[in-house]
């Protein structure tokens, strides 16, 4: 049996193990153990994504919490070397690109304990996002690399990674829609808002070049301002987000607009069908940008790159920046009620855990 030690720590990351650790769980030939750092602790940002995706408590919660990166990074290094010594695992797994995924790598390899990466060779080519820095330095130590889309094997081969390690697998983000689609069609969130299917648009904000930057969050603010007297906004605001609107003194602007419904960070299955049912999608998550191209909603992105391009070739992501002129002009089709064409990604079926773990399967 392999043992494996599959590692979570934020908020996207829940639905990108949860397939993978499920079909662990259910072979026989591993012994998969979860280990949550503790990045995010907020029972909505956390736990109640274990509820939503029925994932089983962790084997070791190491409690990090919030902190710089150099002290965040670090406590998750110093934590994760000693369950990685207490268990000696075949293998670790780590998904995305948030400090925990490049800290229990690190810590693994330092050890010499081989290192899966999933949702390998993603690259936006903008070294001033934390996240660039976690994609490359992971994949650069990872042994297995597990890859979502072809501008991934593009990356990694141009940095000289190429045939054995390197698979094609798909999406397992995908693989958690797919897997939650009825239980995220019977949740009443939008009966319990009162909100009719295609009557509103959907925001997430938390990219620190959005919300750090008072100017650069001010100007978005303001787009958003001018877009509810169009349409109703809903927006679960995540706690940067919050911290810096209030800092800013953003918030209350925010609060103060009529057709702005300002939410908690939501729940895994009532944010889906929120998104599912929305006119539009606006956001500067990475997740959100393939989510709404499996399900053909209309996304404006608020960043001037993506490291998902294919959500823009084959998908309905358009990349609008950050300037207010610029987002509110890019809605207006979309509000008059146009579209987007879209085709699903290949192999973005539901599927890219099985063929993970089958790819795992054949080393034993
Ligand atoms: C992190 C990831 C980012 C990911 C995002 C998903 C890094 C560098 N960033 O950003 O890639 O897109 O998660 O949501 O790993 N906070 C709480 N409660 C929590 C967690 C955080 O209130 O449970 C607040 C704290 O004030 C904290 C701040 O949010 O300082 C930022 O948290 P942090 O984990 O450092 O980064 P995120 O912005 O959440
Ligand atoms: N998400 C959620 N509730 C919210 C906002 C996002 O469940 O209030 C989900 C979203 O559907 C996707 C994931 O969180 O599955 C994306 O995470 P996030 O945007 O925090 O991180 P990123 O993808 O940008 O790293």
């Amino acid at each position: 049996m392999l043992k494996i030690v599959n590692v979570v720590g934020a908020r996207p990351n829940f639905m990108k193990m949860a397939p993978i650790h499920r079909r662990m769980q259910h072979s026989n030939e591993f012994a998969p153990l979860l280990i949550h750092t503790g990045q995010h602790y907020d029972d909505r940002l956390s736990r109640s994504f274990f509820r939503d995706l029925g994932m089983p408590e962790p084997d070791r919660y190491l409690g990090v919490g919030s902190g710089s990166h150099a002290v965040q990074t670090a406590q998750v290094m110093v934590d994760m070397e000693k369950v990685l010594l207490e268990f000696r695992p075949d293998w670790v797994v780590v998904v995305g690109d948030v400090n925990s995924t490049l800290a229990a790598a690190l810590a693994a390899v330092k050890l010499h304990i081989p290192i899966a990466h999933v949702e390998a060779g993603l690259r936006s080519g903008d070294r001033q996002m934390p996240e660039e820095i976690n994609r490359i330095l992971t994949d650069s130590i990872a042994d297995l690399l597990f890859v979502t889309e072809k501008s991934g094997l593009d990356h990694l081969c141009a940095e000289g990674r190429h045939g054995a390690g390197v698979h094609l697998v798909g999406n397992v983000m995908i693989d958690s829609l797919v897997e939650q689609l009825p239980f995220i069609e019977q949740d009443p969130i939008l009966e319990s808002m009162g909100l009719r299917p295609a009557s509103f648009a959907l925001l997430t904000l938390h990219r620190p070049s959005n919300v750090d930057d008072p100017q650069v969050f001010a100007a978005i603010v303001e787009a958003l301002d001018l877009l509810q007297q169009q349409i109703e906004l809903v927006f679960p605001i995540h706690p940067r987000t919050e911290k810096m609107a209030g800092q800013f003194g953003l918030l209350a602007r925010l609060q103060k607009m009529n057709n702005l419904r300002l939410l908690p960070p939501l729940g895994y299955l009532p944010f889906v069908r929120l998104m599912k049912n929305a006119r539009l999608m606006l956001t500067d998550s990475g997740g959100v940008q393939e989510e709404t191209t499996f399900f053909g909603v209309p996304c404006l992105t608020l960043r001037e790159n993506t490291e998902r391009p294919i959500t823009i070739e084959m998908g309905t992501n358009r990349l609008v920046g950050s300037n207010t002129a610029a987002i509110v002009a890019a809605s207006q089709p979309f509000l008059n009620g146009g579209t987007a064409q879209f085709q699903i990604p290949p192999l973005w079926d539901g599927q890219a855990s099985q063929r993970i773990v089958e790819i795992f399967a054949a080393l034993n």
